[in-house]
């Protein structure tokens, strides 16, 4: 079980005006796969306030992946991922690239998406688009990562010296 925290970016959900369906999506989705989610909350289209929940979210280590919905396209108010560059302590630029191909697919408007991957901490952040149906192929791509990621996340740190026996065992097995 992944702890999944679920922002949604997006001007017009935050005033009230729209229902947030791509939020409840990647929640529905999660849940399905037998995830926790353990917080979610909507934000407008504010790179300081995007940047200060995921800042908050990872520092207190309230879940393993954060997934953010909205605001990665080319519009002036689209800023996901420019927030969540500002909180980033690594990029994971293979996640981007998986969703833009899975997008493809369906869609040649999948790599209009500027969605970044990061870490901080010990959380990984994924920005996905806010189409709804963008969301669930994302998650197509996300969810068979999501248990690997977290368990090298939750991994010895650089200076513990520890070894990560249970994870190197389970790798050789494969
Ligand atoms: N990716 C998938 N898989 N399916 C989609 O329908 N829509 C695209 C793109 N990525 C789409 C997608 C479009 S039209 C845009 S503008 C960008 O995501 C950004 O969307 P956002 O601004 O809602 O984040």
């Amino acid at each position: 079980m992944v702890r999944v925290a679920i922002l949604t970016a997006s001007d017009r959900s935050a005033a009230g005006e729209r229902e947030d369906v791509s939020g409840e999506i990647a929640a529905t989705i999660c849940r399905e796969a037998g995830h926790a989610v353990v917080a979610r909350q909507i934000v407008p289209d504010s790179r300081d306030a995007i940047a200060l929940v995921l800042e908050r979210w990872c520092d207190e280590a309230a879940a393993d992946i954060v997934i953010t919905t909205g605001g990665t396209g080319l519009s002036t108010r689209d800023v996901t991922p420019e927030a969540t560059a500002d909180v980033a302590d690594r990029r994971v630029p293979g996640i981007p690239i998986a969703l833009a191909l899975e997008g493809l697919k369906k869609t040649p408007f999948s790599v209009l998406s500027r969605g970044i991957a990061v870490t901080r901490k010990r959380t990984l952040i994924v920005n996905l688009p806010g189409n709804p149906r963008a969301v669930a192929e994302g998650m197509d791509v996300l969810l068979p990562l999501m248990g690997h990621v977290a368990d090298l996340l939750a991994g010895p740190t650089e200076h513990s010296g520890e070894a990560d026996t249970g994870h190197a065992l389970r790798i050789s097995q494969r």
